[in-house]
């Protein structure tokens, strides 16, 4: 990755090295190597091929801290707030352009076809998401398409691209797609719930952002379906209030609390774990199985 990043233009290993440079979990291509791994791939072109997802994803959240107005990122001030939006958007297209040029590089035209389909899809469901925004009569099936399109694909596209690494048979590559479809839902479904129930010294962003950009995730959506009519009329117009104030985005979370939005939640996300493990019965038992097995396990019990 730091290889990709040298630039003489300052700016660009200036604001992509805050980003990159904070870590993150590195979590997709830890399921592109051990995708590859489980297929019998050892060979060099894991490397940029894991470098290429991660810098997929590493442009996303440039451009959605800027959509979101995020304060914190990977523990640190994020970089719209250190280097202003303009040079986000314009460094996460270096960095989309970058993992465009390593792929054509690396890859091959099918690996290309899906890298190139999941961050479409991506950029639909981030304008999807947008569309919906601050809309308290989203129904969760449509909450559940945005979080397909804009994380699901590429937590699968990374699972895919291991096993065409490795050449393996099509139903192989079909059941790491489906596995790694689970863990997105799963990953997004309990990322949206830590934003209600994290620590942000331990989660590295901001608690309770969704609800303060009036973004509907699935413990609000949950409670909007089941809690008594008072509560009701009280969360759709807080939501509907541009210029609500603290004080009414802790009446919404307290009514949230007392509802079943945040278990519900878990429980999905729960089940999506268990749907994608399965999926991965189609290999016999190895240690690479064994370690897709503990990153869906840690789907769920992240912290961080
Ligand atoms: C954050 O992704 C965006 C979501 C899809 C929820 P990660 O949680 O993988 O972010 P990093 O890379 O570890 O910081
Ligand atoms: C992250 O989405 C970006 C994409 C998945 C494209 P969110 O906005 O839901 O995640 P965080 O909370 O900022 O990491
Ligand atoms: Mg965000
Ligand atoms: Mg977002």
């Amino acid at each position: 990755m730091s290889a990709a990043l040298h630039s003489d233009i300052s700016l660009i290993p200036q604001v992509s090295g805050h980003l990159i440079g904070s870590g993150g979990k590195r979590f997709r291509p830890l399921l592109l190597m051990a995708a590859a791994a489980l297929c019998g791939y050892q060979g060099e072109r894991r490397h940029p091929l894991a470098a290429v997802i991660e810098f997929i994803h590493t442009s996303t959240l440039l451009h959605d801290d800027v959509i979101d107005n995020a304060d914190m990122r990977r523990g640190k001030t994020a970089a719209n707030h250190v280097w202003g939006n303009a040079a986000s958007v314009l460094v996460g297209d270096f960095l989309y352009s970058e993992a465009f040029r390593l792929m054509t590089e690396h890859g091959d035209m099918e690996i290309i076809r899906v890298l190139a389909r999941a961050t479409n899809l991506m950029a639909g469901g981030e304008v999807f998401q947008l569309m919906k925004k601050g809309d308290p009569e989203i129904t969760e099936a449509d909450h559940l398409t945005i979080i397909e399109k804009k994380t699901s694909h590429l937590i699968s596209a990374a699972c895919t691209v291991g096993g065409l690494l490795a050449g393996a048979p099509a139903g192989q590559i079909a059941a790491l797609g489906r596995f790694g479809l689970d863990l997105g839902f799963a990953f997004q479904i309990i990322d949206d719930a830590l934003d209600y129930t994290a620590s942000a010294d331990e989660f590295g962003k901001a608690i309770g952002k969704d609800l303060a950009e009036g973004k509907m995730t699935l413990p609000l959506i949950r409670t909007l379906q089941n809690c008594p009519a008072a509560e009701r009329q009280m969360i759709v117009e807080i939501i509907r209030d541009q210029d609500r104030d603290e004080t009414s985005l802790q009446v919404v979370f307290s009514i949230v609390q007392r509802h079943d939005g945040i278990p519900y939640a878990l429980n999905m996300a729960q089940n999506y774990i268990e749907a994608g493990k399965n999926q991965l019965e189609v290999f016999s038992d190895s240690s690479p199985r064994r370690d897709l097995m503990v990153l869906a396990d840690y789907v769920v019990t992240r912290k961080f």
